[in-house]
């Protein structure tokens, strides 16, 4: 009897319960899928549902297969070479889940106890900032055959020199917006450049702050002891916008625009964060029917005068790319410092990777950069048939060799540093996120506890609620609210005991009469 029972309970536990939609398939489509693949989202098609799922379960089979032409979720970078923030990738434990659920036939299992599926809301998550500067509305000129490439300069009017914490680019349609790069115009240069060609800025004085993808985070410096970083923003600067409209979004309107927070006047104790092409080539040839491998290095002689911290790392190519990677090499060639490799460079998914931690590059260490390049009718993406020799330009047909770096003058310990910690620690200063009298963290929540911490102890009676965007109950934290405790923590679990799916959570208070809310984001 015992041996039936054991193995009918691992019949049970390994085919059955676990990989069903409503049982542990569901909410690894809305951590790692639905950001993109939602009604109004990026993706050509919802996966929010199991009606919208299950019919594409072919497709989706043969998207998180390895190989696949269009490689799902979207992570170009390898995550054995190095750790990033907000990696988009599936674990190995949940494509297991996900392939072993489509071999099984991708049952439902009960319906009533599918997740509640996340709310995607178009709008500003930190709040409004210091400053807006939106682009003209545009509407975008892509065909079928071919994509939109867009530039727009666009004034500060700042008077003053102000600190940049934080960046949020919000798309004026989530539908048609590929990706945007959002560059400071220090010395007003630039002009818009609505060819259908522009992919960058054409002046190195023109510093990449961030970059925009669908479902990417907004950029949030650590802004809190220990560790405050900023970037500068002059008088005199425009924001240049280089947007991507992708094939079948002709006719649709757009206008982004990107929300900046800056330190109050007078704050002390930042790090200036500065952002340059640290490995770049700007004069090279790419001949017809060849793949190339170009390496390039910082500095030219020697290594780097004095040690830095790498904060994130975006390389840049266009449609020849193959492959890319940088590191930073020992004066003796016997110490590697890995940075980055995209093994299969796609055009079309690039951004800015932060890193875990800090990266510290010696003094005396230099910064290597290797990219291949395939101009030959091989290459899909290629824009010339047949192939045609191509130069470093601004224009998407033409070819760039760039890879960027965030980084700051080291100081002892920083790559003892938790920067995922750091900033949610310092996510309560935004006013989307912000309440007064309430502290929660980690925000964003990804699993574990979210603990919330009050300024006034609370007072028998407190309620707390969490609500979904919706406005439906989540969670009824009062019972923990006794007498005089400054601290609860939420397991992230409903009041039915199940998690709550990723997404945007208002937390509401009532102490004392005086109500107050704060926003969790949920990953
Ligand atoms: C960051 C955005 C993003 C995320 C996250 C994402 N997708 Fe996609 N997906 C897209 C876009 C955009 C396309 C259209 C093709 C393209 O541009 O690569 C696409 C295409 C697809 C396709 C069609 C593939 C093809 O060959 O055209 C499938 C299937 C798919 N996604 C499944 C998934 C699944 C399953 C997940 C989660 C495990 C996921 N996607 C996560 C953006 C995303």
């Amino acid at each position: 009897m015992k041996t039936v029972c054991f193995l009918f309970f691992c019949a049970f536990s390994t085919v059955g319960v676990a990989q069903t939609w409503s049982g542990e398939v569901a909410q690894i489509f809305y951590n790692k899928c639905t950001s993109c693949h939602h009604a109004g989202g990026i993706a050509p098609f919802s996966l929010t549902t199991y009606q919208e799922s299950s019919p594409m379960s072919a497709s989706i089979y043969a998207a998180i297969s390895p190989g696949a032409a269009h490689q799902m979720p979207p992570w170009p970078p390898d995550n054995n070479y190095q750790q990033y923030l907000h990696d988009r990738a599936l674990t190995a434990a949940e494509k297991t889940t996900l392939l072993n659920w489509l071999n099984n036939g991708f049952p439902e299992g009960n319906s009533t106890q599918t997740p509640p599926p996340p709310v995607y809301n178009a709008g500003s998550v930190l709040g409004a900032g210091d400053l807006m500067v939106k682009m003209p509305n545009y509407i975008s000129n892509a065909s079928i055959q071919s994509d939109d490439y867009v530039c727009f300069s666009v004034p500060t009017n700042l008077t003053e020199t102000r600190i940049i914490k934080a960046v949020e680019v919000i798309p004026g349609n989530m539908e048609i917006v590929h990706h945007a790069l959002v560059y400071i115009d220090h010395n007003g240069v630039e002009s818009t450049n609505t060819s259908g060609l522009c992919s960058s800025p054409s002046s190195a004085s023109t510093k990449l702050l961030s970059a925009y993808v669908p479902g990417a985070a907004p950029l949030i410096f650590p802004s809190a002891a220990p560790l405050k970083l900023g970037v500068d923003i002059g008088p005199g600067s425009n924001i240049y916008f280089a947007m991507h409209y992708p094939n079948g979004s002709s006719g649709m309107l757009d206008s982004t625009k990107v929300i900046l927070h800056f330190y109050p006047p007078g704050t002390t104790g930042i790090r200036q964060v500065s952002a340059d092409p640290i490995i770049a080539d700007y004069n090279f040839n790419l001949p017809a029917n060849q793949v190339t491998t170009l390496t390039a290095q910082y500095p030219n002689n020697g290594g780097v005068p004095i040690a830095v911290s790498a904060l994130s790392v975006m390389p840049h190519m266009h449609l020849l790319g193959q492959s890319i990677k940088s590191y930073a090499l020992a004066p003796n060639n016997l110490d590697t410092l890995k940075h980055i490799n995209i093994p299969n460079w796609d055009f079309h998914w690039q951004g800015f990777y932060t890193f875990s931690h800090l990266q510290k590059i010696p003094a005396g260490y230099k910064i290597k950069g290797e990219a291949v390049f395939d101009n030959t009718s091989n290459n899909p993406f290629n824009p010339n048939t047949p192939p045609q020799n191509v130069q470093f330009g601004e224009n998407t047909t033409d070819e760039m060799f760039i890879v960027y770096y965030h980084y700051l003058l080291y100081q002892p310990g920083d790559e003892n540093y938790n920067l995922s910690e750091l900033v949610s620690a310092s996510l309560s200063e935004y006013p989307g996120i912000n309440a007064a009298g309430v502290k929660i963290y980690p925000n964003p929540l990804n699993d574990g506890n979210l603990t919330l911490e009050f300024n006034e102890p609370l007072t028998d009676g407190a309620k707390i609620y969490i609500y979904n965007t919706q406005g439906k109950l989540v969670k009824d934290l009062s019972a923990e609210a006794g007498n005089n405790v400054s601290k609860i923590s939420w397991n992230g679990e409903n009041n039915e005991f199940v998690p709550s799916p990723p997404g945007l959570y208002h937390i509401s208070i009532n102490q004392n009469g005086r109500f107050y809310s704060v926003k969790l984001i949920k990953q």
